[in-house]
């Protein structure tokens, strides 16, 4: 694969992964393979995009409880999947043969090489859902939310695409709000402080974001790319 100019993808509190459970370890054999992006060669989007009416990416998305969740209600939409830590890919393959969705492709690897990949304008809606938190001021950098990744963010995403990000660690909020309404692409959509403290009606609820191992209730900051380049 081309590197790509960011820096290298650092694991936040797992030491040790877990072993992979037998079905989990045959699907990485059998469906990831059928499923996985090519990153090694420019992406051909029209022939990734298909018929979809819609394309969508979740960035780090764990054990994919809410990647397979999303797929599941747009089965019309296609949705991509950028996750590096395998025992999390090897779990959302198992829900993804649960529910036979056939409309997720997965980048088991740093999501910042997948949007590198991507073209201009090519999503409709992304995921950034309850992202490494990185506490100590020391770490701030690690944070996945830097200026290079929000000017992916703003070249990728559509006019009036939507990029969603959640977090429950106060600092990163404030730290992503100050970062990402920077960006002139990018417009914070909240009227109403419900509007971030409430779960989006759309929103299914992920696994980490159920450990509550943040020092606020979750908010969801969702945002809207301008029409404008
Ligand atoms: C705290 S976990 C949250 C997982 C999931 N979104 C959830 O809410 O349950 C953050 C996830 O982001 C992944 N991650 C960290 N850096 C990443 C990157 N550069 N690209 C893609 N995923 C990344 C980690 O491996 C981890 O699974």
């Amino acid at each position: 694969m081309v590197q790509q100019p960011h820096g290298p993808l650092r694991s936040f509190g797992r030491i040790k992964a877990r072993p992979i459970k037998s079905r989990q370890a045959s699907l990485l054999q059998s469906l990831l393979p059928t499923i996985a992006l090519d990153l090694s060669r420019p992406v051909d989007f029209v022939t990734l995009k298909s018929d979809a009416t819609e394309v969508w990416l979740e960035i780090g998305f764990g054990g994919g409880e809410h990647l397979a969740a999303q797929a599941a209600t747009r089965p019309d939409a296609l949705v991509l999947g950028a996750e590096p830590f395998l025992n999390g890919v090897a779990s959302a393959l198992r829900h993804i043969e649960a529910a036979s969705l056939t409309n997720v492709r997965l980048h088991a690897g740093d999501a910042r090489d997948l949007l590198a990949a991507l073209p201009d304008a090519s999503l409709d809606r992304v995921f950034i859902l309850f992202p490494d938190p990185w506490p100590k001021l020391r770490h701030h950098k690690r944070r996945l939310i830097q200026q290079d990744v929000v000017a992916e963010l703003a070249r990728v995403l559509k006019a009036r695409g939507r990029l969603r990000f959640a977090t429950d660690w106060a600092n990163y909020a404030d730290w992503t709000l100050e970062r990402l309404t920077r960006a002139p692409e990018l417009v914070w959509t909240a009227q109403k402080a419900d509007d971030w403290r409430l779960a989006p009606a759309d929103h299914a609820p992920t696994r980490y974001e159920a450990k509550k191992l943040g020092d606020i209730a979750p908010v969801y900051l969702e945002f809207e790319r301008t029409a404008a380049a």
